[in-house]
């Protein structure tokens, strides 16, 4: 895929891990994997890397950018502004402050990492106008936004946001509905976040073997919904076993057979890059994306404890 003559690797790098504790930064794996890592996906041919200023409160960019070195400005390059106070003079402070992190002149993407309802989204798309005017990033993104407001995010900014961010995975495939179809129409892009379900269909996940780190605040992760999980990594697994490939591999080349997504999934080894990588030359005949798409329709989570959960805080809150 390309944007403005520049390569976009659709099997890019997602960086939420690099400098998050809740991921096992700086106890499973730490800044040696992480530039490991960066440095394999260059060799692999992955251009697209995507951070925060959010994830490890800047930590992520540091890595990414020391790890990047020079090729920092090479590379298509994106991360986000948490829109908490989402002021023209913030947004562009904030872009700043990111650049200074990862040593870059300029980023390709500049993302609102999630809606901000309560601040016009006239004043919010000035600050990104102001970014790009000075040339601070090269496109306007946005992340966790539905069509609808996708949509006046473009007439607030003026001209078009290349790219929605958003959860996008096998087990969940609301992205399918419209934002796919909006991006094919509209020359856009879907960047699937969590792509494997934060690993669950890498399948080595189940009800009797939970990670024990931040997943377990994802209610796909409870033992209920990993147990009904099961007929998807089942048919992941006969997928793949046709091609000699992982049925993580799978489920990212499932997500790539839907253009115009890219997907960014995270990686603690350099072994999981080199994985997901390969899945860019994975092709899936349409009778294996009907399988995976039947299976994964079949799959209705066990609400009943995040709800509860909700319940709880509304509680807590009073
Ligand atoms: N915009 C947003 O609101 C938002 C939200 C979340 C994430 N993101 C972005 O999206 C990126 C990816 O999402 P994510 O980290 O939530 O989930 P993900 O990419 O679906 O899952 C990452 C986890 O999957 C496992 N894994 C990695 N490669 C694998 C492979 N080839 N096969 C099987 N398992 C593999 C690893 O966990 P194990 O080591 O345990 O196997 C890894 O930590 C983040 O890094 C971040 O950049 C954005």
């Amino acid at each position: 895929m390309e944007v403005d003559g520049r390569r976009v690797s659709v099997i890019g790098l997602g960086c939420w891990q690099f400098g998050t504790r809740g991921w096992g930064y700086g106890t499973v794996f730490g800044e040696r994997e992480a530039h490991a890592i960066v440095e394999r996906a260059l060799e692999l041919g992955v251009t697209l890397f995507d951070t925060a200023e959010l994830y490890g409160r800047g930590a992520s960019e540091r890595i990414l950018g020391k790890a990047l070195g020079d090729r920092v400005d090479s590379v298509f390059l994106a991360t986000k502004f948490l829109p908490l106070l989402p002021t023209p003079r913030r947004l562009v402070a904030h872009c700043e402050a990111s650049l200074r992190r990862l040593g870059a002149e300029r980023v390709a993407l500049y993302q609102l990492h999630l809606p901000n309802p309560l601040v016009p989204l006239g004043r919010q798309m000035e600050g990104m106008r102001r970014v790009l005017d000075r040339g601070l990033a090269a496109h306007a993104g946005v992340s966790n936004y539905s069509r609808h407001r996708w949509l006046a995010a473009d007439r607030a900014l003026g001209r078009p946001v290349l790219a929605n961010q958003v959860r996008y995975n096998l087990l969940q495939r609301g992205a399918e509905r419209d934002l796919v179809p909006f991006a094919a129409r509209e020359g856009r892009l879907v960047v699937a976040y969590s792509p494997l379900a934060q690993g669950l269909l890498g399948g080595r996940y189940g009800p009797d073997t939970l990670p024990v780190d931040l997943r377990r605040r994802n209610p796909l992760f409870t033992p209920a919904n990993l147990a009904r999980a099961e007929v998807l990594l089942d048919t992941l697994r006969r997928v793949a076993s046709g091609h000699g490939a992982t049925p993580g591999q799978v489920a990212l080349a499932y997500l790539c057979a839907q253009p115009p997504v890219v997907v960014i999934p995270g990686a603690r080894s350099v072994a999981q890059i080199e994985e997901s990588a390969a899945a860019a030359d994975l092709r899936l005949s349409p009778d294996e994306l009907g399988r995976l798409r039947a299976a994964a329709a079949a799959f209705v989570p066990d609400r009943r404890r995040a709800l509860a959960q909700r319940v709880t805080r509304m509680a807590q809150r009073r």
